[in-house]
């Protein structure tokens, strides 16, 4: 099979890397892909929404399958448009992304079919936004209802803030013309749930958990991902269980009823709360770092789920060795806001063990440079999480790059 993967980042090269590993596989492009990338595939300078130019691309290599990383594509529609045209691709129509681009459509979807999330109403105007906010306990949870690259949702302490923050996206339309969503605000630990979804037959991937925030102990600005581990003791079977049946599956049969069914990941962006898991987001796609730490454990042949759901026929599980992994994000120094590029990285000719996922890489003058916000992302599986953590803290302290930073105690809640 000639194989297409459409992105360029971490999340990517992860999916590059499980492809590598298919004995089906002859050939595999990215597009754009990045310079580690590039090791393992032909990188194609096709921007991932130039959607004329994937197909024209898709058309002229007669490639067997494309699969698609980031929401920008599925959002700009290069599921329709390969469908269309009789191309075989994973990953969800422009109509199904909807339950990740679109905040109220995944609120609505979520009532409706009785999927556990925070209370919410939605609002097109300052005044009744504000009178709602405070009407109702602190802290609010606001978010922008479109894609506003991670930067959507704040959660607002005090009435100031709220009207602050309301006040920039429902007056002065910081992101857009969309409308805001109200929601109450919920506790407990995070985790992420993805699975592989094909109308309603769900398949489901190992449990993960990303790390938002820039610094260790939880604190500084949000990221869109520092680290990632899998294996969390927090979460019991029955809790996977629970999220499987009440949260995955349902949306996967609402999506199904509604007409917008989903072929390609669905992302539960999950919280374990004091009454039970409940809905934070959910994505349309791989997660990113999460998919980093994930694919590494699949022991199946990935082609064969990617090409059943892009089929739209019944596959077989995938299966998972039982292992665990994490991974850490090494970043430009001032990361998420303003960072320079274009420092050299050295990386030892030996890193047996370590999956090296780039990020954010380029190659000048025939030497690797960081060329991003997040640059590196070293993942290690271990049988037990204090043994991955071993191993990927070694890898680590055998990259040199002086412009690098990176959290020092990723999986936290789990050690
Ligand atoms: P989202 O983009 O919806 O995932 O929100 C970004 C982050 O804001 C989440 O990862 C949570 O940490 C936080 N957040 C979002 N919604 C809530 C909520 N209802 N209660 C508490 N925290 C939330
Ligand atoms: N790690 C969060 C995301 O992919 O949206």
């Amino acid at each position: 099979m000639k194989v297409l993967v459409i992105g360029a980042g971490g999340r990517e090269h992860a999916i590059v890397d499980a492809l590598s590993r298919s004995s089906k596989v002859s050939k595999i492009y990215c597009a754009p892909g990045n310079a580690g990338i590039a090791l393992q595939a032909e990188c194609v300078p096709i921007k991932d929404t130039d959607v004329p130019a994937l197909l024209a691309f898709a058309r002229s290599e007669g490639l067997d399958l494309t699969v698609v990383g980031p929401e920008a594509a599925l959002s700009a529609g290069v599921t329709d448009a390969f469908r269309a045209a009789g191309l075989r691709i994973f990953g969800h129509t422009k109509a199904a992304t909807r339950i990740e681009s679109s905040k109220e459509f995944a609120k609505e979807l979520m009532a409706k079919y009785g999927i556990p999330t925070a209370a919410y109403r939605s609002f097109s105007d300052y005044e009744p936004a504000l009178d709602y906010v405070l009407s109702r306990p602190f802290p609010a949870v606001l978010k922008y209802d479109g894609l506003a690259a991670g930067k959507g949702v704040v959660i607002a302490s005090d009435g100031d803030e709220a009207r602050t923050a309301l006040a920039s996206m429902l007056l002065d339309h910081r992101f857009g013309q969309g409308r805001v969503v109200v929601e109450d605000y919920l506790t407990g630990p995070e985790f992420s749930f993805m699975a592989f979804v094909d109308g309603e037959r769900v398949y489901p991937m190992p449990l993960s958990q990303d790390h938002k925030r820039a610094f260790d102990g939880d604190k500084g600005p949000n990221t869109g991902g520092m680290g990632a581990y899998t294996g969390l003791p927090f979460i019991t079977p029955e809790d996977e269980q629970f999220a499987l049946h009440q949260i995955l599956e349902k949306a996967a049969a609402g999506m199904v009823a509604e007409g917008c069914p989903l072929s390609g990941v669905l992302y539960g962006g999950l919280m374990k709360t004091p009454d039970g898991v409940k809905v934070i987001e959910f994505n349309a796609r791989f997660g990113d770092p999460e998919t980093e730490v994930v694919l590494p454990l699949l022991e199946s042949d990935i082609t064969d789920i990617f090409c059943a759901v892009a089929d739209g026929r019944p596959a077989e599980a995938p299966v998972w060795c039982d292992e665990v992994t994490m991974g850490v994000v090494m970043a430009s120094k001032g990361y998420p806001g303003s960072y320079e590029k274009g420092f050299a990285i050295d990386i030892p000719a030996d890193m047996s063990g370590v999956c090296l996922y780039q990020m954010g890489t380029a190659v000048k003058d025939g030497r690797l440079v960081t060329a991003g916000g997040r640059v590196l992302m070293p993942v290690c599986k271990g049988a037990d999480l204090s043994e991955a953590r071993t191993r990927v803290y070694e890898a680590v302290s055998q990259i040199r790059c002086e412009n690098l930073f990176y959290r020092s105690d990723i999986a936290h809640q789990a050690l």
